[in-house]
């Protein structure tokens, strides 16, 4: 393993990379005694994360990683040591598919039941599979799927709990993004965090609802706007005064879906001749000044961060040329990586007085999975922290963890090329810090030479190398999202 600062070189065997998508069948917990360096004393909370634990449901294979069963991970620090879990959500669906031993439901992204194409026409029924985040928040640990309610968890063992309404801000049914945002500190709550996140209702108007919730739990804000179109809209960006969404024109036709052909999420076509809309919605409840402004953008599934800066918004996001859809007929594991656009960090200049958008390609490096520091979301911040490919430029796998610099020239990358397979960092300051960079970088990364994962911990301001590997006993498949809490939930 080596810090590598530019190669162009194709570094990685897509065989070892498909070793990744193994599922992981086996729930486990136990202290980590196999440690490369020294975990920081200074290092005390719980990472969380989640992602596809299953890739098949009864040795039928899903048709996408997005359909797989959430699996949530757990790490505690706490003394320099470190605890790990690893337990699957009992959605109601998993629990159903795993006694019947072959899928029951059809996927968003293409799974199919069992029985061909009779059994699947006209079914629409959705499997909540509780798969894409994982949060703690109004003391309460949540699994996140963006189409369904949430499932909440225990925090000390995974166990699951049930769907939960957040008292009584859901209703059956209702989504809830996987991508809250935590305003760290809410001028409309007296400087106090507030969590910000939305729900896309389909319809045609569509609905965005914003929800916005103390932490203790409570409803704070609530706020609905009627979007023209249909909209796929993963994530959003907030600042202290605006939430914002793209609105990438999208087609989407159902036919297929219904009759049974294909999943919902494949019969989405993006038109790349028009307009990206930025929808900016105050949050000031007195305010209902919506704004629609339009660019040139692509497809973006998530964004960095968002800041106020005079009159305009800048939001810094992963951009596609267009939606990375693997063709329908391809096993998600033969991608050709050379096939599909780059991600690409962008930053987007939302002009709010003349309603014009600028844009700028910030890097051509491949990357996804954004990060910052947690007390800079919605603010002016210097760093980005993000998963990237060890080449400079085209699309590979995620192998490498990049600390992006937007004010400067202190841009740091550690690549795990050629075995080793990257995801989202989280960044965690350290107890007391003044710098931004000041805290550590933790990432799962899977190794294939070994077919199993590591948690790597880095000092946020220096990339050279792991301040420690964390080798855990087993393989966790690629994952989506997670977050960290100082808070400890086990005694070990
Ligand atoms: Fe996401």
């Amino acid at each position: 393993m080596t810090a590598t600062l530019s190669n162009q070189q194709k570094n990685y065997d897509q065989t070892a990379w498909q070793k990744g998508y193994e599922s992981q069948r086996e729930e486990a917990a136990y202290e980590i005694t196999e440690v490369e360096g020294q975990i920081p004393a200074a290092l005390e909370g719980t990472l969380f994360r989640n992602g596809p634990g299953l890739l098949d449901i009864g040795g039928t294979p899903i048709k996408h990683p997005f359909d797989g069963d959430g699996m949530i991970c757990s790490v505690t620090f706490r003394g320099g040591r470190a605890y790990f879990q690893n337990r699957f959500v009992r959605t109601e669906g998993f629990v159903a598919e795993q006694k019947a031993g072959k899928p029951l439901y059809r996927g968003v992204f293409g799974t199919q039941k069992s029985g061909g194409l009779f059994n699947n026409v006209f079914d629409m029924r959705l499997k909540n599979i509780a798969n894409t985040n994982v949060i703690y928040w109004g003391k309460k640990l949540l699994a996140l799927w963006e189409a369904a309610e949430p499932h909440r968890l225990d925090p000390e063992n995974l166990e699951t709990k049930g769907l939960d309404y957040l008292g009584d801000i859901l209703k059956a049914g209702d989504g809830f993004s996987a991508h809250p945002r935590i305003d760290p500190a809410s001028i409309w709550d007296g400087g106090e965090p507030c969590l910000v996140n939305f729900a896309v209702k389909p319809g045609l108007p569509t609905r965005l609802v914003i929800y916005e919730i103390s932490p203790s739990g409570e409803l704070l804000r609530y706020r609905e706007h009627e979007a023209q179109g249909f909209a796929f809209i993963h994530d959003f960006a907030i600042t202290p005064n605006y939430v914002i969404f793209f609105q990438a024109s999208v087609k989407f036709n159902p036919l297929p879906y219904v009759m049974g052909l294909k999943g919902a999420g494949e019969c989405v076509k993006f038109e790349a001749d028009k307009p990206t809309k930025m929808i900016v919605i105050p949050r000031d409840p007195a305010r209902t000044d919506v704004q629609t402004l339009e660019a040139e953008a692509g497809f973006v599934f998530h964004h960095a961060n968002a800041f106020e800066r005079d009159n305009q918004i800048i939001v810094d996001s992963v951009c596609y040329q267009s939606i990375p859809q693997v063709q329908p007929d391809l096993d998600y594991k033969n991608v050709d990586f050379n096939a599909l656009d780059p991600g690409q960090l962008w930053r987007f200049s939302l002009d709010l007085e003349t309603q014009k958008v600028t844009r700028e390609l910030l890097d051509t490096r491949c990357c996804e999975f954004p990060v910052v520091h947690p007390a800079y979301v919605g603010r002016d911040r210097r760093y980005t922290y993000i998963g990237a490919t060890d080449a400079a430029t085209g699309n590979a796998p995620l192998q490498a963890v990049w600390k992006v610099d937007h004010q400067g020239d202190n841009a740091q990358l550690y690549s795990f090329a050629p075995s080793g397979f990257t995801g989202e960092p989280i960044f965690v300051p350290c107890p007391g810090a003044t710098a931004e960079d000041e805290g550590w970088v933790l990432l799962m990364v899977y190794d294939s030479a070994r077919h199993g994962s590591d948690v790597v911990i880095f000092d946020a301001q220096d990339f050279t190398q792991p301040v420690a590997t964390l080798r855990l006993k087993q393989h966790i498949p690629y994952g989506l999202h997670g977050s960290w809490t100082p808070e400890v939930f086990v005694s070990f």
